[in-house]
């Protein structure tokens, strides 16, 4: 059980630590990007929503501990906003997590999705003793799918019109990562 905000979390080129306030300017430009929000399944986000999730992510830690991890990713060199990757718990009873990762479309294309969302999973399997680490994923988003399966990622279902978003209904691929199968991972 972790108690305590995010920790900074270092990579190669990156370093990821929770959000501050004063990064809201430069996360509400990926929020309000289409391209960036299409594949989250979410429409582009107003200043106030942006503000409110930073708020949400800088709240207090409930004592039965947290459910929700979110960090900011910036470019160790010099500081250059990257992105940002989340993890949310599916099933605590069975040490299950979700991962997400969403970067600004500047920064695509370097790697640096992989790289933070490696040292992202590195805490919850270390940290957080995850069993499972699952992620869902936009048939079509290749990037993505990409990214997962570099990493060590399973397709485990694909689900038809599962979630009604953008005005339509949507498929959803679920990918899953067993913590002995992170441990015996190649890369
Ligand atoms: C998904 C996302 C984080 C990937 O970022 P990225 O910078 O492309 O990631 P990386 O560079 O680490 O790796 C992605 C891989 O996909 C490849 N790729 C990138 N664009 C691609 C495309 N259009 N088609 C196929 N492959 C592509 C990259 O070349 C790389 O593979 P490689 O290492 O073999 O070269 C980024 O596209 C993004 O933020 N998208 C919007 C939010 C989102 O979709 N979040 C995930 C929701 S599930």
């Amino acid at each position: 059980m972790w108690q305590g905000r995010e920790p900074e979390l270092l990579t190669d080129r990156l370093k990821l630590r929770a959000f501050r306030m004063a990064d809201l300017p430069d996360l509400h430009a990926i929020d309000s990007d289409p391209a960036v929000t299409y594949f989250r399944g979410i429409e582009p986000m107003t200043q106030e929503e942006s503000e409110a999730w930073v708020r949400r992510a800088q709240k207090g830690t409930p004592k039965a501990g947290r459910k929700h991890f979110s960090w900011c990713i910036r470019r160790r060199q010099d500081d250059a906003f990257v992105g940002f990757t989340l993890l949310r718990s599916t099933r605590l009873e069975y040490q299950e997590w979700e991962v997400g990762y969403c970067l600004a479309q500047a920064q695509w294309g370097q790697g640096y999705a992989t790289e933070a969302t490696r040292g992202t999973l590195e805490f919850a399997y270390r940290q957080l003793s995850a069993h499972r680490v699952v992620a869902n994923v936009y048939p079509q988003n290749e990037p993505s799918l990409k990214l997962l399966r570099k990493l060590g990622f399973r397709e485990e279902a694909r689900q038809l019109e599962t979630y009604f978003e953008h005005g339509e209904w949507q498929d959803n691929v679920q990918y899953a990562l067993l913590s002995r199968e992170w441990e015996q991972r190649a890369d």
